[in-house]
């Protein structure tokens, strides 16, 4: 059923080029804004304290935690330097459990502390610390940290729906050594970095071409590498090398074709009007915006034949993985999308309203993977104002990950589409965009070693 609903969300939805070159210039130029101070830009802009990238001759045994939006991992690693590099590799995940979002910093960290403990007890033989020293950490920490220095930097606030108390404005680090002393834990954090930067490392170990990461999970985020003599905002430094930028492009919230339903989740969530490009383009959101169309569509549109059902009006009762199986389902009756309308909202649907539930779930998936290349994109011309023909003259790789990009091929699609739209397909062709999944535990772990107080 085409409803006044959905041509109407279609409409305010819709990516044209013109909205995209929109969008990529204004990431480009908040990307400006936020390099020369702090509070520039929505874009943090923040100075990760890597200034060097993985070589290949890292060496030794090193652990690396990974606090993602919904996963919890620890990792151990054996790199072997130049010959061997990654000799062995273990880990451990658990889903990080929901009350601890909401409890005290004590708790969280406390949960991480002791996952790493009983992990670091089963240390086998064949992981091998070279004597005299303590086992050394990579802390891959996915929420916004002003670094202060490679291994320490304090909670900005939290995102992606965590709101627990004592944490922000304190060092993260300190926090994981006190919970680590609690359970008698004797680790030392060498390096600690955003899931992006860790992405990045990861990804450049293998491939030289790498020069940005973008996470589109629970949440999402970019970085990439940046000339330290274009960043005014870190005055006096005038050595010429590069660093890599922490962009925090979740913040960013420039001409972005919202809808109502947007700005009512918006209004819903505990952190209105912050993370508006995260709420538009990532996983944690797209089911909840979906949800809301929906439940309109069942009031005002009688999608359900009238009925209006009462699960229908729970927050985030839809997740993005429901709606990317319901976009999956290639079935004569679209019987998928039927069953998890019942498993959910306990309905019962017509093939016809199935297929408007599809047209939705595509619509809001589109404007998503869109928006998500038409940021790449941003980054990328601003790298290449800066560097006359070294992104786009020549191989350039951009290393994704998180579960969103990893899982949903439709918004895969979307996403390279814009990309090749705004580029054009000459130089489309130099830009990689590329899954490089979980290449941020390998990437924690090597900047632990890179950095490591023995190194
Ligand atoms: C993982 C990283 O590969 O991707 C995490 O190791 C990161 O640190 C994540 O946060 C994104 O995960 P999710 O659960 O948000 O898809
Ligand atoms: C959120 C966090 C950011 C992280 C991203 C992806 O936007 O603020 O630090 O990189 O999620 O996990």
């Amino acid at each position: 059923i085409v409803t006044p609903i959905l041509i109407d969300l279609q409409k305010s939805c819709a990516t044209p080029l013109p909205v995209l070159r929109h969008v990529a210039d204004a990431m480009t130029d908040d990307m400006r804004a936020g390099l020369v101070c702090d509070g520039g830009s929505d874009l943090k802009m923040i100075l990760s304290y890597v200034n060097s990238l993985p070589t290949g001759n890292e060496n030794g045994l090193v652990y690396a935690l990974d606090l993602g939006g919904t996963n919890f991992r620890v990792i151990r690693v054996q790199l072997g330097g130049k010959d061997e590099r990654v000799v062995d590799t273990e880990f451990d995940q658990v889903a990080i459990p929901q009350e601890l979002m909401y409890r005290t910093s004590e708790e969280l960290f406390d949960f991480i502390a002791s996952g790493l403990a009983k992990f670091a007890e089963k240390e086998s033989g064949k992981f091998s610390l070279s004597p005299g020293r303590k086992r050394e950490i990579g802390f891959t920490f996915s929420f916004p940290v002003k670094q202060t220095s490679i291994d320490s930097g304090i909670l900005i606030k939290w995102t992606k729906g965590f709101a627990v108390s004592g944490t922000p404005g304190n060092c993260v680090v300190a926090c994981l050594n006190e919970a680590m002393e609690r359970q008698g834990l004797d680790m030392r954090v060498s390096a600690l970095v955003n899931d992006t930067v860790a992405t990045l490392a990861g990804a450049r170990y293998w491939d030289d071409d790498v020069m940005v990461a973008v996470i589109l999970g629970t949440g999402t985020n970019a970085c990439y590498v940046e000339r330290t003599d274009v960043i005014p905002k870190m005055h006096g430094h005038t050595s010429s090398g590069n660093t890599i930028i922490n962009t925090e492009w979740g913040a960013f919230s420039n001409g972005l074709p919202l809808t109502e339903f947007d700005r009512d989740m918006d209004a819903a969530s505990i952190n209105p009007g912050e993370q508006i490009f995260e709420k538009t383009i990532s996983g944690m959101y797209l089911g909840e915006i979906v949800r809301r169309v929906l439940l309109k569509m069942a009031e005002v549109d009688a999608l359900f034949g009238g009925f209006v059902p009462e699960k229908l009006s729970t927050p985030f009762a839809l997740m993005t993985p429901d709606v990317c199986s319901m976009q999956q389902d290639i079935t004569s009756d679209l019987g998928v999308v039927g069953s998890i309308l019942n498993n959910i909202f306990e309905v019962k649907s017509s093939i016809r309203a199935r297929k408007t539930v599809v047209e939705v779930c595509d619509t809001i998936v589109k404007r998503g993977g869109r928006l998500a290349g038409a940021g790449i994109v941003g980054i990328l011309q601003k790298m290449e104002q800066d560097s006359e023909g070294l992104i786009f003259g020549k191989r350039t790789v951009v290393a994704m990950d998180g579960g969103l990009y990893e899982h949903y091929p439709q918004y895969r699609k979307y996403l390279q589409d814009a990309v090749t739209e705004l580029l054009g397909s000459d130089i489309s062709k130099n830009v990689i965009i590329d899954h490089s999944k979980d290449g941020s535990g390998i990437g924690a772990a090597l900047l632990a070693a890179s950095n490591s107080k023995y190194a």
